[in-house]
């Protein structure tokens, strides 16, 4: 089935502004939640900052992306968009982008893994100037198949931890080509969309797909870093009974003292009736756990992978398998039990039928991010040698004050005397 391509029946409002017409443009109500992109395309528009550019932009191509890769047009450049993730493409946003002047798709909805890859590889014989990433899939493409294009390509940036992961791969092992951001890892990224935005559109899609309750079940969440740390404490607040596993000391030792269980995958597994992984790692949940499940329990991936969840152990140990409901399938086992699999272990919240990523108003913040980092690096990347560099602060602070400027939120302002207390540190002024 092609998501997204199903236009819902509308009674306009007696109020309803041209903005309002969801029917006809499938990015008019995001453009109405991303204040913030909305003002950067504004300035972009005065400004030209990629004029003569060619950018290629690779995400899930679903609403937000749109105005995302609307916002790099105004601002002058030739945008070519690909998938990050086949199964992720909402056919309305492709069909209503591409084609326009100075849009090019390299997409559509229901792609196979094979299609998905070679749309990719065509987008990338376009030679684009900057590559905006999300799994840092097309920069890897681009060095290892591609590599005279990858010579040429002036900056690139990064959204997710698991791309951010590769992209510091290639830096550690001296192929990266080009300068290029690790936007995930700014503060207005990953506390926002990592925590806020994945715990709420994972859950939200866990519950409409399975219509099932949360409240009084025990769900275990593998990973608690920054999604596994939202996904968790939302399942908490609708009355789930929270179980965290962890490899890494320090996350565990916070998952316990913020009141979850802390165990193994082994010990959880009997006990869970929805797991939800979020490492970014692979084979964590798998064959030995899937033996001890009780029957009926969901399995549901955050990470952005499909590879958390072991489906081909799934697929071994099955019998047969059925979809007793759409973005379900359940694996029948030879004892007799049933396994539930959402979503075939891909990003839960991106790949269901239902649906429909993060909030917008919390991508309005990341793509902000990603925009402001293109922005600076079109104009440092002379300054700066191939390698994975940090977002200055000054650019996510700034993000962070326009963004509360959209909500109209008033913070402080530190007085003269608040700055001279700050910086005496030997504390001799006596009137402090
Ligand atoms: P993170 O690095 O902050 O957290 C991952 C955690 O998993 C770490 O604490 C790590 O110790 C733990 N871990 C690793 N292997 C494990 C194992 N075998 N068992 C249990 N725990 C293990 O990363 P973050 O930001 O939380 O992202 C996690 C994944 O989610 C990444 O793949 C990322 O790309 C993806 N992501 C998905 C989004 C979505 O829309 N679904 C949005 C943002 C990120």
């Amino acid at each position: 089935m092609s998501r997204g391509t199903q236009k819902p029946e509308r009674r306009p409002a007696d109020d309803e502004t041209e903005d309002d017409a969801t029917a006809d443009d499938p990015l008019a109500w995001t453009r109405g939640h991303t204040p913030l992109l909305q003002s950067y395309a504004e300035e972009a528009r005065r400004e030209r900052p990629f004029d003569g550019l060619t950018v290629a932009v690779a995400s899930h191509l679903e609403p937000k992306t749109g105005v995302f890769i609307e916002t790099v047009r105004a601002a002058g450049a030739e945008v070519l968009f690909a998938p990050s993730e086949p199964q992720s493409t909402h056919g309305d946003v492709v069909q209503f982008l591409d084609g326009r002047d100075g849009f090019e798709a390299f997409a559509e909805a229901g792609m196979s893994d094979e299609a998905f890859e070679a749309a990719q590889h065509r987008l990338l014989e376009r030679r684009p100037d900057v590559i905006l990433d999300d799994g840092c899939e097309l920069i890897a493409k681009a060095h290892a198949d591609h590599p005279a294009v990858a010579s040429e390509v002036l900056a690139g940036a990064e959204q997710t931890t698991a791309g951010v992961t590769r992209l510091r791969a290639m830096a550690d092992e001296g192929v990266l080509e080009f300068p290029s951001y690790a936007v995930n890892d700014t503060p207005m990224k990953h506390y926002f969309d990592n925590v806020h935005g994945t715990g709420e559109s994972a859950l939200a899609n866990v519950m409409i797909t399975t219509n099932a309750m949360v409240a009084g079940k025990t769900a275990v969440v593998a990973g608690y870093g920054y999604v596994g740390r939202g996904v968790a404490q939302k399942l908490r607040s609708l009355g789930a009974d929270t179980v965290v596993t962890e490899v890494d000391p320090r996350r565990a030792l916070q998952a316990h003292t913020d009141g979850h269980r802390v165990t193994n995958m082994a010990d959880a597994a009997p006990e869970g009736d929805l797991f939800v992984t979020a490492t970014g790692s692979r084979d964590v949940v798998r064959r030995e756990h899937f033996e001890r499940m009780a029957s009926g329990a969901k399995l549901a991936n955050a990470g952005h992978f499909d590879v958390e969840i072991l489906v081909d152990d799934l697929a071994s140990m099955a019998t047969r398998t059925t979809e007793p409901r759409a973005g379900v399938t359940r694996y029948h086992l030879p004892d007799g039990r049933h396994l539930d699999l959402l979503a075939e272990g891909r990003l839960v919240n991106l790949t269901g039928p239902y649906s429909q990523g993060h909030p917008a108003e919390v991508i309005d913040t990341t793509f902000a991010s990603m925009f402001v980092a293109a922005r600076d690096l079109v104009e440092r990347h002379e300054e700066l040698a191939p390698d994975v560099y940090d977002v200055p602060d000054r650019l996510d602070k700034a993000v962070a004050e326009r963004k509360l400027d959209t909500l109209g939120v008033e913070i402080e302002t530190p007085t003269e005397r608040q700055e001279a207390y700050a910086e005496d540190w030997r504390h001799e002024d006596s009137s402090f």
